[in-house]
Parts: structure tokens; C-alpha cells; sequence
């Protein structure tokens, strides 16, 4: 590892050597193979949980390829994420039904509760706010997804009790 730059978070995987071993590893063991990038994106995803910004530079730096490479990657599949990921995650499905049906305001409601973006975690690390294609229950619209379990004909005035429930 070369010697990190001040402006690494605290909590960056960089800085925690176990973690440190995995992106190393992934490097290691795929920067011959074609498709490297994609390669070592998806393992450093899946067994980190997120590809920060200090990451892809590290990986970008060690593979010998343009950081936009890498960053072009990331920003292009929405399986990748920047930032860690909270203990609980809420995704609010985007598609059509539930959108008319009035997840924005679903999202504007919890985005004021929690004082996150869509695509933040809470700085407790406990709950994460994200988007989600359609989950297949439109008859349900509004609907969120909470960790797993999908929760419909949600209106904003629920989503104390459910903020309540997903911190317990
Ligand atoms: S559009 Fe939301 S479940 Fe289908």
C-alpha cells in the first residue's frame, strides 16, 4: 500500500488494514485478467459493501488505468455504492405506479426526518436512503422497501412509526 493522503475519511476502508487486504487482494489477483476494473470493482463491492471515492483511486493508481475509467464504471451500474451502506437500508421504488402514487413525497418526508439525501447514511450508520427500480408490487403503490420486506399503500404520515421500527 502507498502511503495514504490525509484526506482518506477516518472510516475509509483504506485505513483499516483488513479491508486493506481485500482491495489489495482483488488487485492481485485480477490486474492480468481482461475486464480487470469490472473485476476488482465487483469483489471490492461485494465483500466491502462500497467503492469510495479514495478507493477508486487506489484501484485506478494500481491497475495502470485513467481514474475516469474506473469512476465511469462505478457511476454507470447503480449495484456500486461510494459510501457505506447503514445497518438498515429503505429504498423507495421509483417506477411509474408508485411514482404517481406519491413516493416523493415519501422520500421528501424521510429525507426531512433523518436529514439525509437519497444515497446517504445517517451518521449513527443505522438506516440508508436509496431508489429502486420496480419491485413488482404496483397494486401496493406507494412502495417501500424495507431491508427486505416490501411495504405498500405507504402515505408520509406512517413513516415515524416506521423510522421507529427500523431504529428498534
Ligand atoms: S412501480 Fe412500484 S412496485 Fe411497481
Amino acid at each position: 500500500m502507498t502511503c495514504l493522503s490525509k484526506q482518506i475519511p477516518e472510516n475509509d476502508p483504506l485505513r483499516i488494514a483488513e479491508q486493506e487486504i481485500i482491495i489489495d487482494q482483488a488487485i492481485t489477483e485480477n490486474k492480468e485478467r481482461p475486464g480487470a476494473v469490472m473485476l476488482v470493482l465487483n469483489e471490492v463491492q461485494g465483500k466491502i459493501g462500497h467503492v469510495s471515492p479514495s478507493m477508486q483511486a487506489y484501484i485506478a493508481r494500481n491497475l495502470k488505468v485513467p481514474l475516469g475509467q474506473v469512476h465511469g464504471v462505478v457511476t454507470f451500474y447503480s449495484f456500486f455504492k461510494t459510501q457505506p451502506r447503514g445497518k438498515n437500508t429503505i429504498k423507495f421504488c421509483l417506477g411509474t405506479a408508485c411514482y404517481v402514487a406519491g413516493v416523493p413525497q415519501l422520500i421528501e418526508k424521510a429525507k426531512q426526518m433523518l436529514n439525509i439525501e437519497l444515497g446517504q447514511t445517517t451518521p449513527d450508520g443505522q438506516i440508508t436512503l436509496e431508489e429502486c427500480r420496480c419491485v413488482g408490487a404496483c397494486s401496493q403503490a406507494p412502495v417501500i422497501v424495507v431491508n427486505d420486506e416490501v411495504q405498500g399503500k405507504l402515505r408520509p404520515n406512517k413513516f415515524p412509526q416506521i423510522m421507529k421500527k427500523v431504529q428498534n
